[in-house]
């Protein structure tokens, strides 16, 4: 990815980074929070597992399965992962992590077979590369561990994509705009999502990588889609 693409990203996340939890449950009409919870409940942690939480963000899914794992008296340990300052500083606000790394998802610090998760939720449309993405989960991942990739994606259903569509193109922008937000950010975001591989070449992707039991579930309709995939033991 070339510097200057690289910082344009950054600059758009670090502009919306004040508000993104209100504008995503705004946004996503608190659709946010159930594709999340599905997530949550895909992760098969155990005592003293690491985990990674890769384009964190605001922290949100690394913060849902620290306190779903600590209510349960399961001690785990997430580190999060996030190209923009901005972002993660208001992860620390919110006391999130204890361990916040700003790095880029596709070429990370941490050493080889380091975590038994990763999680990317609506990120993995923003790395410079999915499959230099994907090798670097490999590589991270512990023999037997689960990447977990939560994206928006593009309804199957031509209808349902048609009026996802109109949202993301008009509707998005000037909400975001009427709530004082960068009309651009949200611009990039529906290029973005419209850009995104189909369901079935994601699938693919994990499998050429080396992932295996690769799977996804589509959620409302395939507007988000939950991917799945495992590196063998
Ligand atoms: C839409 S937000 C998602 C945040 C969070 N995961 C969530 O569930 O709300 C996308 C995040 O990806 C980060 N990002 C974009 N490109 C990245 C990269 N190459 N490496 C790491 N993070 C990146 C952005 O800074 C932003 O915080």
């Amino acid at each position: 990815m070339a510097l200057e693409q690289s910082k344009t990203l950054e600059n758009y996340f670090d502009k919306i980074a004040a508000n993104y939890q209100f504008m995503n449950s705004l946004l996503s009409l608190n659709l946010d929070r159930f594709w999340r919870d599905k997530l949550l409940k895909r992760t098969r942690l155990k005592e003293g597992s690491f985990f990674l939480d890769v384009a964190c963000g605001t922290c949100d899914i690394a913060q849902l399965i620290e306190k779903d794992y600590s209510n349960r008296s399961i001690n785990v340990h997430g580190v999060g992962l996030d190209l923009s300052f901005g972002m993660l500083e208001v992860a620390k606000q919110n006391e999130a992590l204890g361990l916040l790394v700003r790095g880029n998802g596709v070429s990370t610090p941490f050493p080889e077979a380091s975590f038994d998760l990763i999680t990317i939720s609506f990120g993995y449309r923003n790395m410079p590369s999915h499959q230099e993405f994907l090798k670097e989960a490999f590589r991270l991942l512990k023999p037997g561990g689960q990447l977990l990739v939560l994206e928006l994606t593009r309804p199957k259903n031509p209808v349902l994509n048609f009026g996802n569509t109109i949202y993301l193109n008009t509707i998005l922008p000037l909400v975001s705009q009427f709530f004082g937000r960068d009309r651009e950010a949200y611009r990039y975001l529906a290029r973005s999502i419209q850009a995104f591989p189909h369901q079935d070449e994601v699938q693919l992707n994990f499998e050429q990588e080396g992932f295996q039991s690769c799977s996804y579930e589509l959620l409302n309709g395939g507007i988000t889609t939950l991917f799945e995939g495992s590196k063998p033991v």
